[in-house]
């Protein structure tokens, strides 16, 4: 009989990009992509809420656009640029969207924060300057059990303020 390779009871490893970086993640392809991020990698930005995609607590952006972590498996992630709440900034040097939230105190108990404060970047990297009533409906699915929505909505116009402002410093003169 010839030799055969050893079979391993380890799962595959999966090469992710997260935040920039490259991580290969040992993690079966259906796991879900927000357990690796928190358990794998410990970013604790995004939070499982629902586990059902219904309550946006576990947002992340996958090239740019929003996604619900909790329902996508890592395989469809693999190959693409996933980007958590600890890819927008430091705490020293929070990112525009997370500084707007700081800046309007737009937080209870804080659990659904990760997913408006991505959701909100998302639409802002796709329309720099949206009406008051394109963030009502970007956000209308995002759900904040402590009632926070009227300081959560002025964070929200807080960043594209913000963000304009770093835009017009960052153009040339
Ligand atoms: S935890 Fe993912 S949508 Fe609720
Ligand atoms: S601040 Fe508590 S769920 Fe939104």
């Amino acid at each position: 009989m010839g030799s055969s390779a050893t079979p391993s009871n380890a799962p595959p490893s999966i090469r992710l990009t997260v935040n920039g970086g490259a991580h290969d993640v040992p993690a079966t392809p259906d796991t879900a992509l927000l357990h690796v991020l928190r358990n794998d990698l410990e970013l604790n930005g995004p939070k499982y809420g629902c586990g059902l995609g219904e309550c946006g607590a576990c947002t992340v952006l996958i090239d740019g656009v929003a996604a619900r972590s909790c329902v996508i498996p890592v395989r469809a992630a693999e190959g693409r640029a996933v980007t958590t709440l600890e890819g927008l900034g430091t705490r020293q040097h929070p990112g525009p969207t997370q500084q707007a939230f700081i800046d309007c105190q737009a937080a209870q108990c804080g659990y659904c924060l990760n997913g408006m404060i991505m959701t909100v970047e998302a639409l802002l990297r796709r329309d720099p300057c949206p009406t008051e009533q394109a963030l009502r409906s970007e956000l209308q699915h995002n759900l904040c059990r402590c009632g926070t929505h009227v300081e959560i909505m002025q964070a929200a116009l807080r960043a594209v303020q913000l963000r304009a402002a770093g835009a017009a410093e960052d153009s040339p003169r």
